[in-house]
């Protein structure tokens, strides 16, 4: 490590060069012609320095991996895409949306449905998923839902002691009442379960049908003001939160 790098952090020629890049020289030249950029803007500077667990450095728009450097990344899914790699009838996948070309082996970790919208975990990490979708690691999910109807203070206690579904009780969830919106009303709903529909199915139960569903947090994470449509890749901080949360 060159002595004025900061733990962690390594110079761009160097990052470029250990992705396969190029050799370390040629990658200079790369980077003096303004082919590279770091969090989306251009770097001419051949001081600059990265780290390779937060930064997002792009060749040409491409993004550049570390080799065996695992990946996770938080996509903000628009409702109308399948969460799949790919489909058979070709419909909208999310896949579409995120850059598995660059990053080999990148799968979302779990699933929403085709009209749900929010916060979509990917990784390369396959141990990481594994923890984190495990039902006995009980990792909360918090949706906003447009529910048709405003549910009573009974059908919120309902939802919070669990509801008969098909496949069982559910197990206590935290629900509030967020605002009316004309004759309907958004619920906030906070479940560590991953059942199938769970929360329409919920609701469902309780006699309000949702008319539009949101993801807003997985475990420590939050979407934040990431735009539908676009993701961001995780820091090392954010993925050892996650970690901790599905220990
Ligand atoms: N619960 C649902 O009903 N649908 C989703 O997409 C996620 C949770």
């Amino acid at each position: 490590m060159q002595e004025n790098e900061q733990v962690g952090q390594v110079r761009l020629q160097k990052f470029l060069a250990r992705a396969g890049v190029a050799s370390r020289r040629a990658c200079e030249k790369i980077i003096e012609a303004g082919r590279v950029s770091v969090n989306g803007c251009v770097v001419t500077e051949l001081g600059t320095k990265v780290d390779p667990s937060v930064d997002e450095v792009s060749l040409d728009g491409a993004l550049v991996c570390q080799p065996n450097q695992a990946v996770t990344l938080m996509l903000n899914k628009p409702a109308g895409f399948l969460t799949s790699m790919k489909d058979p009838q070709g419909r909208p996948c999310v896949a579409e949306l995120v850059p598995c070309d660059e990053i080999p082996g990148l799968y979302p970790l779990g699933r929403l449905d085709y009209d749900t919208t929010g916060l979509l975990l990917f990784s390369t990490d396959g141990e990481l998923g594994n923890a984190v979708l495990h039902p006995s690691r009980h990792v909360d999910k918090t949706y906003h839902a447009l529910v048709k109807g405003t549910p009573s203070e009974k059908a919120l206690d309902r939802l919070r002691h669990g509801v008969e579904l098909e496949d069982g009780m559910t197990q206590p969830a935290a629900v509030s009442l967020i605002r009316r919106k004309g004759g309907n009303a958004f619920v906030e709903i906070t479940i560590h379960e991953g059942r199938k529909r769970q929360v329409k199915r919920m609701l469902e139960a309780v006699g309000h049908p949702v008319l539009r569903l949101h993801r807003e947090s997985f475990g420590p994470l939050e979407l934040g003001s990431l735009p539908e449509g676009k993701y961001r890749v995780l820091s090392s901080q954010e993925v050892a939160a996650l970690e901790r949360a599905a220990r």
